[in-house]
């Protein structure tokens, strides 16, 4: 990997179990030819769940309902699942699964149509409502029914992943759950999903990629060259390709890298064997849990703030590896050479038309506190994280989300 670096936190590499049964059919025109035999080694009554109507526009709800009409199966539709799925509409999904008797799962959509599908897998076996099977977060260990996705927007990883994220709007909480039960049996890729997804989810669905890297990039772990060589590569596909879809939507090869990289991104490749709290994300679901913004575009804005706080004597050597080895800048002093890093990430932000400051999104300073402390309270930053953050470090982050920032 070239220079070394110097850091001077660190524990070596956790043990870990990297367990990804997803089966992926990725390419082009898969569904055709294959999705009913994937639908049948789990039973021909469908639960066929989708989100505000994105799939009725661009055909593949046509396509995948004759599919399996031809094939003979039942299908019972779960339709309008929002962004930033609520703990309602996974309710509302289990119902739907016990009164029919659903053998399978097929969700086709964005992580949000995913996420909601995967919670409401999980509920059909649990006695209690969805918010309190999500209130068991990472603990939950319970069965659930086999879910097939067709993904079409590349961004949070959830078609190979066991994570859901839901939201209650009536407590302003948006928490994540996940378990091994909930992981998709089979995900198909089609690259040709994603030509419809508007510019600002194709930009914010990137930014979230990014994210899923840096959160694993940015830890107290040494010796991760694996981890981390394999992240800095889906970095730079994801730098090469935004841009591209962004300009052209249906750019096959763009689509294709941005897709595949959303999956490796969020399925422990890079993540496993490095522990601790993630930051960033923490930090934003407070900010969709209390004022609904997409959840990329809140990682966007967060990020270089966050970096810039968190940049001293003891992290500066993985910000100077990050810049040299993702931004290509070849400044030789550490700091200097990391601030550089961070202003390229905010400008490719930017770049890509991601509003990046909170008031864009209709965020002001009213619930800056509160959102911090309970940023805090859901999660293990103040412990664990990269750089432990207390909630009084975390409204410091908000604020200089304000108003715009230079970083050198
Ligand atoms: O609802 P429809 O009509 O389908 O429209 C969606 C939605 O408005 C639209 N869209 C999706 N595919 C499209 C399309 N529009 C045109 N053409 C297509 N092909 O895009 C909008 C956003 O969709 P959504 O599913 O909400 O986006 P995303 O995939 O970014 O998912 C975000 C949710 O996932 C959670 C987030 O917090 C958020 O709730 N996350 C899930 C994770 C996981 N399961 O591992 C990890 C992530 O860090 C994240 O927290
Ligand atoms: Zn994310």
């Amino acid at each position: 990997m070239g220079q070394n670096y110097t850091f001077e936190v660190g524990e070596r590499m956790d043990n870990f179990r990297f367990y990804v049964p997803t089966d992926v059919r990725f390419g082009k025109d898969r569904l055709e030819e294959e999705l009913t035999d994937v639908l049948d080694a789990y039973g021909k009554t469908v639960l066929l769940a989708y989100g505000g109507g994105s799939i009725k526009k661009n055909g593949l709800y046509d396509q995948i309902t004759k599919l399996l009409e031809a094939n003979g199966n039942t299908v019972v539709e779960l339709s309008g699942i929002e962004p930033n799925p609520r703990t309602e509409t996974v309710d509302r999904g289990v119902a739907l699964c016990r009164e029919h008797q659903v053998d399978v799962i097929l969700a086709v959509g964005g992580g949000s149509t995913i996420d909601c599908a995967k919670v409401v897998a999980a509920g059909f076996y649990f006695d209690q409502s969805a918010w309190d099977l999500v209130l068991a977060r990472r603990t939950f260990a319970g069965p659930a029914l086999p879910l097939v996705t067709v993904l079409t927007l590349a961004a949070t990883g959830s078609e190979m992943n066991s994570g859901a994220v839901i939201s209650n709007l009536a407590t302003n909480q948006k928490l994540g759950v996940g378990a091994a039960s909930m992981i998709p049996k089979a995900s198909f890729l089609d690259p040709q999903n994603t030509f419809t997804v508007p510019q600002y989810q194709t930009a914010a669905g990137s930014a979230d990629i990014l994210s899923h890297l840096f959160e694993n990039y940015f830890k107290v772990t040494e010796g991760t060259d694996v981890q981390d060589g394999i992240a800095e590569g889906l970095m730079k596909t994801v730098i090469k390709n935004c841009p591209i879809a962004l300009k052209t939507p249906d750019d096959y090869d763009a689509r294709a890298n941005l897709m595949w990289a959303s999956s490796l991104a969020l399925n422990g490749l890079t993540g496993g064997g490095k522990g601790g709290a993630w930051s960033c994300h923490p930090m934003e679901h407070e900010l969709s849990a209390f004022y609904d913004i997409t959840h990329g575009v809140g990682l966007a804005i967060l990020t270089p703030r966050w970096m810039e706080y968190i940049l001293s004597d003891t992290t500066v050597g993985k910000f100077q590896q990050f810049a040299h080895n993702v931004w290509g800048i070849t400044e030789t002093d550490p700091f200097t050479a990391a601030k550089k890093g961070i202003q390229a990430t905010y400008d490719f932000f930017k770049a890509c038309g991601i509003p990046m400051t909170l008031p864009e999104v209709g965020i002001d300073e009213e619930k800056l506190e509160i959102m911090a402390e309970q940023a805090v309270k859901h999660s293990t930053i103040e412990k664990a994280a990269y750089v432990p953050l207390t909630a009084a470090d975390v409204t410091n982050i908000y604020q200089e989300c304000l108003t715009e920032s230079s970083f050198i």
